[in-house]
């Protein structure tokens, strides 16, 4: 099993380009199956989860092509599907496979979908998914571990009202693949607004979907009897640049984050300028981090889009330790999402948890030491932590960072870090 060696104390510095957005890349690869006809994906980031999706469809019998290489490009067509079910041996690896359930009932009018089961930041249910399916008339029924939807007088789902009680990304993004092929209109209350949902959009309307409202968490999608190919690039990974801009910030060094959309990290940027990370943006996609100041402590609060992103919170944690002060982080998404603080206390962190808020006290002197990942975004913060650290630290199963960042020692290393994959 991989892990890195880093040697923490260096400055980074220098350019890193960021990688297209995974959480755009998954729902774009699922949006193929709506169509029988090619759908090619541009800037689509080399990451495990991309893979994972591949095989997935693969398994239906779509056909997935990687034109270029180094692959960041895909061609996925799914002129015919022979198997609408995603088995529990994909799912388990990747809860987004979910993804697959609303585009196959929509263009199929059945589907069979492993349930995901919880993992390691929180029991993460999917039956904010399965009830807006069947407000928009498909039947539900859970037997061995898989979710059946199928639409009960065959044909096509006749589309409803959906009230999300609470906002769900891949939740919207599911419905709103279902309901791009139904019979009639569907209205969806209390949308996601994370760029992902607007990129998936976007792609939607280019194969032929009829969606207005994109952008407010009211949509109403028109249902279409067909929807063709299309040419799509996804978005720049904002949870990717945000971890570079906390790596040039925690090692308090210059690193231009190139390649990145500024106006999706407006709350991190705010955030990383209170604590006095100095950022300028040169241009629409470019941002520069100078971390030479000295930090000062600042609280956080996770919200949906557009407040402080979940998937950051681990990393301004790292970010935390360093800065002068108290900062309190309260993460209100996930029940379970402080993993990675009781292995930053192993390198010296002082860090007290109490339920869903963390009081991390700063500055404290970090010391190189093995660490365990537990998920994709703590795996990040470790790595940033050790950065930092006096001597040498190991992370052990960079499996984890593999799922959602593209080569992230090879980014860092170019920026002078001293990081190496070791198995
Ligand atoms: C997506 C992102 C993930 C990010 C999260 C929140 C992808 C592939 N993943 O995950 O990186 O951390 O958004 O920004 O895009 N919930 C329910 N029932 C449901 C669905 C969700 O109770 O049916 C709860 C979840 O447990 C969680 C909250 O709602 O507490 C938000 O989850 P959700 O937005 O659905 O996260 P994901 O889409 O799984």
């Amino acid at each position: 099993m991989d892990r890195f060696r880093i040697a923490g104390g260096t400055r980074l510095q220098g350019t890193v380009r960021i990688s297209g957005a995974k959480n755009s890349a998954l729902p774009a690869m699922a949006a193929a199956l709506l169509s029988p006809e090619p759908v090619h994906l541009k800037n689509i980031p080399r990451v495990r989860d991309i893979i994972t999706m591949g095989r997935l469809l693969a398994h239906m019998s779509v056909r997935v092509e990687t034109p270029d290489l180094p692959p960041t490009d895909l061609t996925i067509q799914a002129e015919k599907i022979s198997d609408a079910e995603a088995p529990y041996e994909l799912v388990r690896t990747m809860r987004a496979s979910i993804l697959t359930l609303g585009p196959l009932v929509g263009r199929l009018g059945h589907a069979r979908v492993s349930l995901p089961g919880g993992c390691a930041i929180g029991a993460r249910p999917v039956d904010l998914h399965l009830k807006a399916l069947e407000q928009m008339g498909a039947e539900i029924s859970t037997e061995h571990g898989y979710v059946a939807a199928r639409v009960p007088a065959g044909g096509r789902l006749p589309g409803g009202q959906v009230i999300f009680e609470k906002i769900t990304v891949t939740g919207t993004e599911n419905i709103l693949m279902a309901a791009v092929l139904a019979d009639g209109e569907t209205r969806i209350e209390n949308a996601a607004l994370e760029p992902e949902v607007i990129d998936l959009i976007e792609l939607l309307v280019k194969m032929g979907a009829r969606i207005e409202g994109g952008g407010t968490s009211s949509l109403r999608v028109q249902g279409v009897q067909k929807l063709c190919g299309a040419t799509h690039s996804i978005i720049p990974d904002r949870i990717e640049a945000g971890t570079f801009l906390v790596a040039g910030a925690i090692t308090g060094g210059a690193v231009e984050v190139a390649e990145c959309l500024p106006q999706h990290l407006v709350s991190l940027i705010a955030k990383l300028r209170e604590t006095g990370v100095n950022i300028e943006q040169p241009n629409d996609h470019t941002l520069r981090v100078c971390g030479s100041r000295k930090l000062i402590a600042a609280d956080v609060r996770t919200e949906e889009y557009p407040g402080f992103p979940t998937d950051m919170q681990a990393q301004f944690m790292a970010l935390a330790t360093q800065a002068d002060g108290a900062s309190v982080i309260t993460e209100t998404i996930f029940e379970n999402r402080f993993l990675h603080a009781s292995e930053m206390m192993r390198m010296g962190a002082s860090i007290s948890i109490d339920g869903r808020k963390a009081i991390v006290r700063g500055p404290t002197r970090l010391q190189g030491s093995s660490v365990i990942a537990s998920d994709l975004r703590a795996s990040a913060s470790l790595v940033l932590a050790a950065l930092v650290a006096q001597g040498m630290s190991y992370v052990d199963r960079v499996y984890h960072i593999d799922r959602g960042y593209e080569r992230i020692e090879e980014k860092l290393s170019r920026l002078g870090a001293h990081i190496e994959r070791v198995s």
